[in-house]
């Protein structure tokens, strides 16, 4: 409501005739360093700062030309960037959008940015890529658009983008990626972590990959069948860091990560007897037997993998440990790196300096949250999965605010104290799968206004009480299968809105 306000303010402020604006464009728009932002130069490179101006578009301007810049829009309302948006900008070689609410890059937005290298579209509204989205950006090496929704690339969306090598498209909604999306790319870097991906296959999408550097996958639901032996041999064979990729499906198999399987793991011949199908593999496609009773929970548990992933025995990377950190993804932070501190029995990981830290407190037998010390800095995704837990205090989480990810899957949690998650205002992803709780209601989720994805199944919820969803303004997936509602329900989900 708030933004709808500024945003009609900002209207009346620059709205200009369509004669007008054509003036403008043509002959004389204003320097934009002159007029709304403020601009420094630093060893030949010009900073043009238009943070949180109330921008809805920038047509009417210009940068001061024959000058190599970068432009700062983050936090505008620029949310549909229409046919030459840029073109007095032909100059810049780095474009932030972040946070404008973009939800729209119409044909030819890009046209003009000839040497633009890097463009940050992180946080917004996207929904798709498409074919032309990024037509006439032909020295782009770094693109950005994390934390958005997109579901769909259409697959010619890179194929101009012959110098692009850092792919960043974590945390959006792909369920798959079109083939021959990387035929005429190179890349270093790709980042596909909490994405909804069951598979990667190798003809069409791992093959045209094959110089890659890093690459992040993580955080999708791996459906653990023979269609992914690809994906496990490609793994195999390339010796570079990879995320973990832990199997979501079958149900045997979930929770593993696939670098300690074997391919008969994955893909078990026809007469292998009882080890392909174990008795709980029916539990997760029905509905629970109807004297179901809360001691049984324990068995249908998903199984604990068979070697705690903990370190992963690994080639040694092509890339030394230094070089990977200052690799291009590093190269293209400005802040500085924060000092880190991790709790003292968990592994933590960074993978830049703005991203914050990565906990891993897998199966440490904690049986109390706070017990995790020092607390550590700036966390982003706190992983409890496997331990002992059984009460999550209201204290318990009062410094981890910046979290956006937190796991507490699979432990004996019961008791969940009101407020508990109150303050953890940007947390997108929370894990509560496999524990006791009985039942939800509002006080439970209060604060969580970011959060997307809930995992609920393997409780022993009986009662879901009114309104208990309600602070969840961004909840797009909520799973409650296998638990003991009285009607069965499996998974359904919430269109954003
Ligand atoms: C970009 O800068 C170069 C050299 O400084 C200059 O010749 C050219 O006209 C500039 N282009 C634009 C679109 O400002
Ligand atoms: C996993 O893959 C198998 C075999 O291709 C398929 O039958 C099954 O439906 C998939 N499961 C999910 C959850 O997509
Ligand atoms: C767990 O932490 C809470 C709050 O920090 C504290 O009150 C409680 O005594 C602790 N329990 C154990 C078993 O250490
Ligand atoms: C949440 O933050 C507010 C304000 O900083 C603070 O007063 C409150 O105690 C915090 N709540 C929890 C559960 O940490």
């Amino acid at each position: 409501m708030l933004s709808g306000v500024l945003l009609l303010s900002v209207l009346t402020v620059t709205s200009l005739t369509p004669a007008e604006t054509e003036s403008r464009k043509t002959s004389s728009s204003k320097e934009i360093c002159k007029t709304r932002c403020s601009c420094e130069e630093r060893e030949n490179l010009l900073n043009i700062n238009c943070e949180n101006k109330g921008f809805t578009t920038v047509t009417l301007f210009q940068a001061p030309p024959n000058k190599i810049s970068q432009l700062f829009l983050n936090g505008n309302f620029l949310s549909r960037l229409g046919a030459n948006e840029f073109v007095n900008y032909g100059n810049v070689t780095s474009l932030h959008l972040g946070n404008n609410g973009l939800q729209e890059i119409r044909t030819g937005a890009f046209n003009g940015l000839r040497f633009l290298k890097r463009l940050h579209l992180n946080n917004n509204n996207l929904e798709v890529i498409k074919e032309d989205s990024f037509s006439g950006l032909e020295s782009l090496e770094y693109l950005q658009a994390d934390y958005n929704y997109i579901s769909a690339i259409e697959p010619g969306a890179f194929s101009r983008l012959n110098k692009l090598k850092v792919l960043i498209l974590n945390d959006n909604l792909l369920l798959s990626l079109p083939p021959n999306i990387f035929r005429f790319v190179l890349l270093t870097h790709l980042d596909l972590r909490g994405n909804r991906l069951k598979n990667l296959p190798f003809a069409g999408v791992l093959e045209h990959i094959g110089g890659i550097m890093e690459i992040q996958l993580e955080e999708n639901p791996w459906n653990c069948t023979c269609d992914l032996i690809p994906l496990k041999s490609w793994l195999d064979t390339i010796t570079v860091f990879v995320g973990d990729i832990v199997c979501e499906t079958p149900f045997r198999l979930h929770g593993k990560d696939i670098t300690q399987l074997i391919k008969q793991d994955l893909c078990p011949r026809r007469n292998a007897g009882e080890r392909v199908h174990p008795p709980s593999d029916s539990h997760f496609q029905g509905v629970l037997p109807p004297t179901y009773l809360p001691g049984m929970i324990t068995p249908t548990r998903a199984p604990k993998a068979s070697r705690p992933p903990k370190m992963r025995y690994r080639p040694t990377p092509r890339i030394s440990k230094d070089k990977h950190v200052f690799g291009p993804i590093m190269v293209y932070q400005t802040r500085s790196p924060v000092p880190m501190l991790c709790p003292s029995v968990c592994v933590c990981t960074s993978q830049n300096p703005d991203s914050g830290l990565n906990i891993n407190c897998q199966e440490r037998k904690l049986h109390n949250i706070s017990e995790l010390n020092p607390k550590p800095s700036y966390p982003k995704k706190l992983h409890l999965t496997g331990n002992y837990l059984q009460v999550i205090y209201r204290t318990d989480l009062a410094e981890y605010s910046s979290l956006e990810l937190l796991h507490l899957g699979n432990n004996r949690i019961a008791v969940i104290q009101e407020g508990a998650f109150e303050n953890l205002t940007n947390l997108r992803r929370l894990y509560l799968n496999g524990n006791y709780i009985e039942s939800l209601s509002q006080s439970l989720f209060f604060g969580l206004q970011s959060l997307q994805y809930l995992y609920l199944e393997y409780n022993i919820i009986k009662d879901i009480l009114p309104q208990t969803f309600n602070a969840l303004h961004n909840l797009q997936l909520l799973f409650l299968n296998n638990n003991l509602l009285s009607r069965s329900l499996t998974m359904f989900s919430v269109a954003p809105c």
